[in-house]
């Protein structure tokens, strides 16, 4: 039997990416292979995100996009998935009549049984909404299907992937439509998170991330649900060390940290295990305590260099990323600056910097004094221009310096050239007759610019 195609496309952070992945083997299992071409596509599956304004425009107009592709391909059909269908719930489906399967991030399992039930009724199916009652001992996610690796979304490479280890978070920070997106934290058996890194290693993967909106709470709900018995330095820790200690892996990551609950324990792990990588992305948002109470991030500015001076106590050359957003309702232009002379302190290896963007159902969106769109945008770029200042003056500061990296992929673009990252993440570019990927290599810096640096061989 021949099989079937479908067209993956994926927006938001990683955790959408590891569920597509998801997505894609139990579709492997049920026929299907990958196209990167949507007019081949017997199904087109939207992994969307809601996290900024304009998010539901997007989907819409992408799925307006589709309905000339669908005249010279009647057959095929559309899946909208992740954040925006679970947001805009069944409403989606009057907006968009080309939609057949609505699918939250919390159901993805239930993909096969839609596809067959909208087989039956050639109507619009959908399945929505996340478990609201903790302590039912069934997965949130699918157990992984112990002969299938899951294929990568990205194409791109198999040596790096990623593992969702919890789902949804408890914040509720006031900007944030994440905890109405993805239902409160839950988080996986560690044995299940044991096996699947297992099978990715078995396949051929070298370094993994381990996937949370609020990676390092892990396990605080296993803990309270009394299915976990509670320990010195917490389960996240545990799960870390349990996993770092798996043959075959080189580099073990994780994100995304919350500051609220990076503990001391928990950067003293880099010191025991070098195969952590060298890299944390730990959003700060703002560096102005009035703005991170009214955002109700629970940790104050003190409280993030805390964690910082940990990280770099335990390793100088600890690399550092943050999420900043400028224009939270109030932020006056003394409380912006507080902003910057923490950047420029830092010293991030890079920055994720947004507008501040009100999400219905969220507390800030209520608040009053929001902040004008030509205000932000001065802002936000003034922002960026002093990140890749000092993006810069870090990459250049790596000329000369000899790095072990390990080979993620080969360019598809340019001839005997591979794409590496140092253990502090930074990007590197090498030229070779070899084939580098999955091999960890020595290679001195010669040369840098604002995204990347140059690699050779030694
Ligand atoms: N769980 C992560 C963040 C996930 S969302 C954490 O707590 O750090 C990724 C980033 O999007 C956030 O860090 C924030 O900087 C940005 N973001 C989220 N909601 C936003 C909003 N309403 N407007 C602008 N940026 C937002
Ligand atoms: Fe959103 Fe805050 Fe949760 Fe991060 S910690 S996902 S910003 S509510
Ligand atoms: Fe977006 Fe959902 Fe991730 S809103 S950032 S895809 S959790």
């Amino acid at each position: 039997m021949s099989k079937k195609k479908v067209f993956v496309e994926t927006w938001g952070c990683q955790m959408n990416v590891a569920d597509s992945e998801t997505m894609l083997s139990m579709l492997q299992a049920q026929n299907y292979e990958t196209t990167d071409q949507v007019e081949q596509a017997d199904l087109v599956l939207l992994n969307t995100c809601h996290i900024r304004e304009k998010a539901t425009h997007k989907v819409l107009s992408r799925l307006g996009a589709l309905r000339q592709v669908a005249e010279h391909n009647p057959n095929m059909k559309i899946a909208v998935a992740g954040c925006v269908a679970q947001a805009e719930g069944e409403k989606l489906l009057d907006k968009a009549t080309n939609i057949d399967i609505l699918l939250g991030p919390g159901k993805i399992e239930q993909l096969p049984e839609l596809l067959s039930r909208h087989e039956e009724s050639a109507k619009p199916v959908s399945a929505l909404g996340f478990k609201k009652g903790r302590g039912d001992d069934k997965p949130h996610h699918p157990v992984e299907m112990p002969t299938t690796v899951k294929p990568t979304v990205t194409g791109k490479t198999e040596i790096t992937r990623y593992v969702n280890i919890a789902q949804g978070c408890d914040n509720f920070c006031t900007f944030c439509v994440v905890p109405f997106t993805r239902g409160r934290e839950i988080s996986r058996p560690a044995a299940e998170i044991v096996t699947e890194v297992k099978n990715l290693l078995a396949d051929g993967a070298r370094e993994i991330t381990l996937l949370g909106q609020n990676v390092n709470s892990y396990g605080h709900d296993l803990v309270r649900d009394q299915k976990l018995a509670p320990s010195a330095h917490g389960p996240f820790v545990d799960l870390l060390e349990e996993v770092v200690q798996l043959p075959g892996l080189d580099r073990l990551r994780f994100t995304t940290s919350n500051p609220h609950d990076f503990t001391k324990p928990l950067a003293e792990l880099f010191r025991t295990w070098p195969k952590m990588g060298r890299y944390i992305h730990l959003p700060v948002q703002s560096g102005n305590d009035e703005v991170l109470e009214r955002m109700k991030r629970k940790v104050t500015v003190a409280e993030y260099w805390e964690r910082v001076n940990w990280l770099r106590d335990v390793d100088p050359e600890m690399a550092l990323s943050t999420d900043l957003i400028v224009g939270f309702p109030g932020e006056t232009e003394a409380q912006f600056e507080d902003t910057l002379k923490l950047v420029e302190a830092v010293r991030f290896s890079f920055i994720f910097a947004f507008k501040y963007s009100p999400r219905k159902g969220t507390a800030a969106a209520r608040f009053r004094e929001q902040v004008p769109e030509e205000v932000m945008s001065r802002r936000l770029a003034a922002l960026n221009e002093l990140q890749d200042r000092i993006t810069l003056e870090m990459n250049l500061g790596e000329i000369g310096r000899t790095r072990e990296v390990l080979c993620h992929y080969k360019s598809r673009k340019e001839e005997n050239v591979y794409y590496a990252r140092t253990e502090q993440f930074r990007l590197v570019k090498i030229p070779s007759d070899h084939d580098l990927v999955g091999r960890i290599v020595n290679v001195e810096i010669i040369d840098a610019n604002k995204t990347a640096l140059v690699g050779r061989l030694v």
